[in-house]
């Protein structure tokens, strides 16, 4: 059964240690992410996008596959399915479709209108028993093939709406989503010091982890980050391992064509990289 993810961070930030948060795609990527945190006895969060959303054929069908999954592949480790960077109407969307957990992204709004936002969502996630991850401070990527630099929060921002009742808290302190720039300046670990200063126990989301140092990540745990969340490289690592099975001509011979042989390195890969990330954040046998 999905649970929310309040419990499983609160876990976290108090054994510090992070549950990874891994973005789905389709039925390959949430079958290797559910069996590699069983295999490890890891809690996990699935995250999913806007995009794959609509991708998979609607929240519903998500929901449909995830708790399917969980039965029959007998999964017992605790199993949050969350949606990520979510607008105002697809928390309500996916509140009504089944889903553990959401994320309102209000970043873009001015701090008045988030926390307004953030408040009535956090009643209507709770109500349901999910859970609710808010963002202050937007957190940089990949925009029309420009690499924005990564903002910092504002601390007393973060303050603002941490007291607003929600589960757990996304800052931006120099992160970005996707590849990470040659001349990236790094985590402000002065700014996440000051952010968990004010924030108590609320557990601190890092996103973006793809490409951060592993010493980078062991001090953000250490400074309160309970959730760090990974898309590009399991994207990378299963284009990778594709590439590499149909350049070796395998795709043409015999049954190589069938989709379960061709998928077949793409879904080891991300096992893989699952299980490097669960041991780098220390979420192996916390379940
Ligand atoms: P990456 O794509 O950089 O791994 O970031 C994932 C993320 O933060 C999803 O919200």
């Amino acid at each position: 059964m999905l649970v929310s993810a309040a419990e499983m961070l609160k876990k976290a930030k108090a054994g510090k240690y992070a549950v990874g948060q891994f973005n789905i795609n389709n039925l390959e990527w949430t079958k290797a992410v559910l069996l590699t945190a069983q295999e490890n006895n890891s809690p996990v969060i699935l995250g999913v996008s806007e995009g794959a959303g609509k991708y998979m054929g609607g929240y519903k069908t998500v929901v449909g596959m995830v708790n399917g999954m969980l039965e029959e592949l007998k999964i017992t480790v605790p199993v949050a399915l969350h949606l990520d960077h979510g607008s105002y109407d697809h928390c309500y969307k996916c509140i009504e479709a089944g889903f553990s957990s959401v994320m309102f992204d209000g970043s873009h709004y001015s701090i008045e209108e988030n926390v307004a936002k953030t408040t009535e969502l956090v009643a209507a996630a709770h109500a349901k028993g999910l859970s609710i991850e808010a963002e202050v401070g937007s957190i940089g990527g990949e925009e029309d093939g420009v690499v924005g630099m990564g903002e910092c929060a504002d601390p007393n921002e973060c303050k603002m709406v941490a007291d607003l009742g929600v589960d757990f808290l996304a800052a931006g302190i120099g992160n970005i989503h996707g590849k990470y720039p040659a001349n990236w300046a790094g985590l402000s670990f002065e700014t996440l010091d000051a952010i968990q200063k004010l924030t108590g126990d609320m557990p601190l989301v890092l996103h973006g982890g793809t490409g951060i140092p592993t010493e980078m990540i062991q001090e953000a745990i250490s400074l309160g980050v309970a959730k760090i969340n990974v898309n590009t490289e399991c994207q990378l690592t299963f284009a990778a391992a594709t590439r590499k099975y149909i350049e070796a001509g395998k795709d043409l011979e015999g049954k190589g064509f069938d989709p379960r042989k061709l998928l077949g390195p793409g879904f080891e890969a991300i096992k893989a990289t699952v299980k490097e990330k669960m041991e780098i954040f220390g979420s192996v046998n916390k379940a």
